[in-house]
């Protein structure tokens, strides 16, 4: 890894696929210097090959020695961090009533436990250095309930409210928290066979990618805070 391009160091988790692969891509094309996360590092390393601003941390976001230990690499590379883009997550789409506890506390883990050790070690840097910005890739099941995403809706919703209170602590210090609600949108976190019905009408990952690479660049100045976006594809959310 090389010394930080002037647009800054942004740390993407959930890197190796879908969203957080399509927003790793375009902000490196926009000169961020930035480190994508995942656990599956082959991903990773593909997704570097051809992009020189793109360094993989394999890093599993719900351990938090894992967690700690990125952060650390982090800091001794650059020895700061201009952004954090928390898209590391799973989904589950099944009726709470048919819901194992073992499912329950994997998607806790991957949803909730993720976004809060990756925020909560990366903010000591980001504190000290009196500015940064962390995106949280929400989803539109934290503003309205849908049927088989109570589980996941509560805990994308758990996790937008832990952020928007954090938002309150650090803002004085020049820290900002922006939740980006995402409707549904073409990744592997749905079923190939919803993909294949629905794909006509779902964002792709591109679109949300453009929308954090404005958000981060609005983000930029001073004075302004992007506090909440939503984005959900034209025809709205999926029946
Ligand atoms: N697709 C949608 O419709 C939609 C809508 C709104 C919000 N979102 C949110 O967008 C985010 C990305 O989802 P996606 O749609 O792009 O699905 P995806 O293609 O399945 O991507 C999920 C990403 O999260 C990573 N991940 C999962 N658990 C992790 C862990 N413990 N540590 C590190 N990385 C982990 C996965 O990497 P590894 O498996 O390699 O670790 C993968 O890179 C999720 O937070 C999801 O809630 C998605």
């Amino acid at each position: 890894m090389g010394p930080s391009r002037k647009a800054g160091v942004i740390w993407v988790t959930g890197a190796s696929s879908g969203i957080g692969a399509a927003i790793a891509r375009r902000l490196a094309a926009e000169g961020y210097t930035v480190l994508a996360s995942a656990r599956r590092r082959a991903l990773l390393h593909r997704l570097a090959r051809s992009i020189p601003e793109l360094h993989p941390l394999p890093c599993d976001c719900a351990d938090h020695e894992a967690v700690m230990h990125a952060v650390a690499q982090i800091e001794q590379l650059f020895g700061h961090l201009d952004g954090l883009v928390l898209c590391a997550g799973s989904a589950l789409f099944k009726p709470l009533a048919e819901t194992s506890v073992e499912e329950f506390e994997a998607l806790v883990n991957a949803t909730l436990r993720s976004a809060f050790l990756c925020t909560r070690m990366a903010l000591p840097l980001m504190l000290r250095q009196h500015r940064g910005t962390i995106l949280y890739i929400s989803s539109v099941a934290t503003l309205r309930a849908f049927p088989n995403s109570a589980l996941y809706g509560g805990l994308k919703a758990a996790a937008a409210q832990m952020l928007r209170g954090l938002r309150e602590e650090v803002r004085s210090q020049g820290i900002k928290v922006v939740n980006l609600h995402v409707g549904a949108t073409d990744t592997p976190l749905w079923s190939a066979s919803l993909r294949r019905r629905w794909r006509h009408r779902m964002l792709r990952p591109d679109d949300v990618a453009d929308a954090v690479v404005a958000l981060m660049q609005m983000s930029s100045r001073r004075q302004v805070l992007p506090e909440e976006l939503v984005l959900r594809p034209q025809l709205g959310d999926l029946p």
